[in-house]
């Protein structure tokens, strides 16, 4: 279980994210919504290690990551989907992910020098970078250098870094941001078998309500740093505080919204 106890970050005299605590269960997807500006990716920033709590906590299964770097925080099961920053832009898609997947593998196992070992591992490497390609709908492109992919495609190759890390805790920050409506699917689809595996967590910062209403179990609203609603997804949507004050939308679109949801 991924849980924080009152995560704030000051910078200067602005509080971005206010003393957040939250528990994230396994098996469990929580959206996390909030006007632009409400501390969304701070707080995936402090829990994945981006950026250092003035004051509060983040725990995975009962133990502090206080102090973990980053990459201590990937190895313990937190997993954030890479910018584009960490790709390799001139390598091919399968090579970045099969990068990832040997980062997940390397252990006692890959000690010393056995050729044999490395060759016959490298297959097996391979195969895994090739399903979580495929995963993303990305096996046509695969031998494509990352740099040449469209904005949409390079989302994707995120995405699959991230599955290839197998991690316990996904976290994605608006993945279909920038994407075209039939790219969109792919990740959402993604996101929905994700959700069939009971031990992992996931957190979704996305804005589009029909996919939060389709996909979330559970949302929590930021506004100003602060945790100001936490519920069901019926619930907190329906709210008129939520609608109004934290989504922008007025409440005569909200009642309209319900009721071609019923229909
Ligand atoms: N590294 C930083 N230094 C200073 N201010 C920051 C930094 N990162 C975020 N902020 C500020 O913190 C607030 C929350 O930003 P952010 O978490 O990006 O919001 P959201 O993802 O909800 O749109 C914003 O006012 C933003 O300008
Ligand atoms: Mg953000």
């Amino acid at each position: 279980m991924l849980e924080t106890k009152n995560l704030t970050v000051r910078f200067g005299g602005h509080v971005a994210v206010n003393g957040v605590s939250c528990a994230f269960q396994p098996g469990t997807l929580t959206a996390i919504v909030g006007p632009n500006g409400a501390g969304k990716t701070t707080y995936f920033n402090l829990i994945s290690g981006q950026i250092a709590a003035t004051s509060g906590e983040v725990f995975l299964n009962g133990a502090t990551l206080a102090g973990m770097s980053p990459s201590a925080r990937t190895r313990a099961g937190l997993g954030r989907a890479f910018q584009l920053t960490n790709l390799f832009p001139n390598l091919s898609v399968l090579e970045n992910v099969r990068l990832a997947v040997q980062a997940t593998r390397s252990g006692p196992h890959w000690r010393g020098l056995n050729l044999w070992s490395i060759w016959s591992d490298h297959g097996a490497l391979t195969r895994r970078a090739e399903e979580v390609i495929d995963a993303v709908s990305m096996t046509d492109k695969q031998h494509r250098p990352v740099a040449a992919l469209s904005h949409g495609d390079q989302r994707k190759v995120e995405v699959a870094l991230l599955m290839a890390l197998e991690p316990e805790v996904f976290m994605f920050d608006e993945p279909t941001a920038g994407m075209s409506l039939d790219e969109a699917p792919v990740i959402l689809n993604l996101i929905r078998k994700l959700k069939t595996d009971k031990r992992k967590t996931i957190l979704l910062v996305e804005h589009k309500m029909d996919v939060v209403r389709e996909l979330a179990d559970r949302i929590i609203v930021l506004h100003n740093g602060a945790l100001v609603a936490d519920g069901e997804p019926a619930t907190v949507i329906a709210s008129p505080i939520v609608q109004e004050a934290y989504l922008g939308v007025s409440a005569a679109s909200v009642q309209a919204q319900a009721e071609g949801g019923k229909a």
